[in-house]
């Protein structure tokens, strides 16, 4: 089986863990329960960033000496991430000497291959990102982050990037899934075809880093120093048969192995270019992939601490358990979208999806069918029938696909396949309605049913295993089963052919509710605790644009997406936006997907579209829209597009218009209405 190394980021200590931080380790964790489950080799890291300007300053503010400061700083983070339940196997520090060694090493290799120079550095340095910033991207900044960032002159080695331009696109060539997801990737290509410069690798104005080898007046850049953690964990760079871990998990000519970097959208540029690049320089392999991840926001705000919405990991694994969080964080967002931390969602997908599916399918059966009718103990399925052999496919189907989406790094699409068969199985209760069995006396039958619920829950309970580790032992206890062994390398993921392995005559032992609701007075007060319903501080102007655009995403900021019905484009235009919605207000915006059947300009009207559109009701909607300057009406037609389709149906031009459809505009590209990538049904929701 091919060896499995995952990573996350390894965190800054000048603050404290948050959930932007789990979120990444928690995905990482996923894989690497599964990668176990499947019988792997697997090794999975995380740990601190602990060197840099920007560390050395906050020590500095703190009057703390800054080794003082990381040793404080970097236990929380371990200790949130096992609070999470995130099972790592190497936590490491970069000042730990371990680290530094291998650091060093990677240092002489590059400066003996003549790929360091010694020159000067002057331009701007962000120390927030400890990143260099061409004036271009200087420009692009938003004012709060610009004024941080500073202007440095100083002697400064430089790594020749500029001549890896060529042999980075090469290797992107040769691995088309090196960045995933492929727009990221695509926009790393655009950017290096663009040309590279070369790289500032060192700092003189202050002292907080490795020193750069025979030069003592040079700390190495923090970025280098960082990236390296993922291999000085394993004892690389060494020589082969020197270190162990580095020899099976890096990859090399002979072991397969495969690296997987879990990163946030807004480092993905060290990752994909300066890492590949300096490993190409070194002569070693780079890493097999770069997942880059969204950001989250907090109820629609960015996540800071000047908006006082900072959400630490700690008290919410306090108030639903680590699984739950888990849960919300892997199934809330499409890994590698943005996407939103709302309070409430984390209480809906609770009573929803964990409480009412899956804690319910468990209920229904073990605590009082079986208990009352078999005496707690499985009972041998007899003859099946289509029903049965319905719920059998589904469940093939989502071991199927569920393990196809973890091994792309889909765990949400993964989650959406394991929970197809959630609700299949309580559709089959459902159906064969087993508390009608019991009382007509139906035992042969009743036997089946059980049986199929009961065997579905236990591949429920592996590949729920990776997203709700607790849960899934509370489950399998239940199911009277042993803790599924993250040890033994075998392949325990459930497969086709396989729906029986529930011994009958297993005892089951029917315990407390796996999800128990909360009371609504309950949910109050914990939305309260968490500090859930404080709106959050008006953000000062300038910081909205969020950090993660700046450096890695250099388009320009886009203009606000409107709606195209002319009469509302102008009230809402003009309708300053509340800072946040309630999620609650927010469904109660119909937005469906439309298909164009028909479009013709409206006669003496230069702007208005009058289109005829699939919702997937009965007839079309006939909907006005405020598009003919930029768009001709027959070139709509076949198009999906997003549209309100409760939207109270108002006059223009002596027609009727039933919804809206939504377009985004701005000066320098004029009106584009959204569009969906793929053929979406028409009438299917959109949220
Ligand atoms: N130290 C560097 C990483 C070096 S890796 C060799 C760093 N640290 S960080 O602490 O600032 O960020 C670590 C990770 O947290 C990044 O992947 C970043 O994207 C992620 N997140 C920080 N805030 C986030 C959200 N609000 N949402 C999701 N992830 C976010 O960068």
């Amino acid at each position: 089986m091919r060896p499995f190394y995952v990573t996350t980021p390894i965190y800054y200590v000048n603050d404290k863990p948050h959930i932007g931080h789990a979120y990444s380790t928690v995905a990482a964790d996923v894989l690497a329960r599964y990668a176990k489950l499947r019988g792997r080799p697997t090794r999975f890291l995380t740990g601190t960033d602990e060197h840099g300007q920007k560390i050395e300053e906050r020590a500095k503010e703190l009057g703390k000496d800054p080794q003082a400061f990381v040793d404080e700083m970097s236990p929380p983070f371990a200790q949130a991430f096992r609070e999470l339940g995130c099972d790592f196997d190497d936590y490491i520090r970069t000042t730990e000497p371990r680290h530094e060694a291998k650091v060093q090493e990677l240092w002489k290799i590059l400066a003996e291959k003549g790929d360091i120079y010694l020159g000067d550095y002057e331009g701007w340095y962000s120390v927030a990102d400890e990143a260099f910033i061409t004036e271009t991207e200087l420009k692009a900044l938003d004012e709060v982050t610009r004024s941080k960032v500073v202007r440095v002159k100083e002697p400064s080695y430089f790594f020749k990037l500029s001549e890896y331009t060529d042999t980075l696109l090469e290797f992107y060539e040769q691995n088309p899934t090196f960045v995933q997801p492929e727009g990221r990737f695509n926009e790393v290509k655009a950017f290096v075809k663009e040309g590279l410069r070369d790289l500032s690798v060192s700092r003189t104005t202050f002292t907080w880093g490795i020193p750069v080898p025979g030069d003592a007046k040079h700390v190495m850049y923090v970025w280098l120093d960082a990236l390296m953690n993922y291999m000085s964990a394993l004892g690389g760079p060494a020589k082969a048969g020197e270190e162990a871990l580095y020899d099976r998990f890096w990859p090399n000519a002979t072991n397969d192995a495969d690296v997987v970097h879990i990163v946030g959208k807004d480092i993905l540029r060290f990752h994909a270019i300066y890492w590949p690049a300096f490993l190409l320089a070194a002569g070693l392999q780079p890493p097999s992939q770069i997942f880059a991840h969204g950001w989250l926001t907090v109820n629609g705000e960015k996540m800071s601490k000047r908006y006082g919405n900072f959400i630490p990991p700690g008290p919410l694994v306090e108030a639903f358990g680590a699984d739950v969080v888990r849960y919300y964080l892997m199934r809330e967002v499409g890994f590698g979208q943005d996407g939103d931390f709302a309070h409430k969602q984390v209480f809906a997908r609770y009573h929803g999806e964990l409480g009412n599916g899956l804690g319910n399918l468990l209920q229904r059966i073990v605590a009082s069918i079986l208990k009352n009718e078999f005496g707690g103990e499985v009972p041998a399925p007899n003859a099946i029938g289509d029903e049965e052999r319905e719920l059998v496919a589904v469940a093939e189907k989502a071991a199927a696909a569920a393990a196809q989406h973890l091994d792309l790094v889909g765990p949400h699409r993964a989650l959406d396949a394991i929970f197809e068969l959630v609700a299949a199985a309580n559709r089959y209760v459902d159906r064969t309605a087993p508390w009608a069995l019991a009382k007509s006396g139906d035992k042969e039958r009743l036997a089946t049913v059980c049986y199929h619920v009961l065997e579905s829950l236990r591949w429920l309970s592996v590949m729920l295993a990776p997203f709700l580790p607790e849960k899934t032992r509370a489950l399998r206890e239940q199911l009277g089963l042993p803790p599924i062994s993250p040890t033994e390398a075998l392949d325990q993921w459930p497969k086709a052919g396989e729906f029986g392995g529930l011994p009958a005559g297993t005892k089951t032992a029917p315990g407390v509710p796996l999800f128990p609701r909360f009371d609504p007075k309950d949910e109050a007060a914990i939305l309260e605790k968490l500090g859930a319903n404080k709106p959050a501080e008006p953000a000062p102007k300038a910081e909205k644009k969020s950090k993660e655009k700046k450096v890695d995403e250099k388009k320009p900021e886009a203009a606000e997406a409107k709606a195209v019905a002319p009469t509302e484009t102008k009230s809402a235009a003009k309708a300053e936006a509340p800072s946040t919605i309630v999620f609650d207000d927010f469904v109660k915006v119909d937005l469906r997907v439309g298909l164009i059947l028909e479009a013709e300009a409206v006669p003496k009207s230069d702007k208005l579209v009058r289109c005829q559109i699939d919702l997937g009701e009965e007839k079309p909607r006939q909907i006005l829209a405020g598009i003919r300057l930029h768009y001709a009406p027959e070139a709509l037609v076949g198009k999906r597009v997003i549209v309100v389709a409760n939207l109270a149906p108002r006059k223009m031009m002596g027609l009727e218009s039933h919804g809206m459809i939504l377009a985004a505009s701005d000066t320098e590209h004029g009106l584009s209405v959204l569009r969906l990538e793929k053929d979406i049904a028409p009438g299917t929701r959109v949220s």
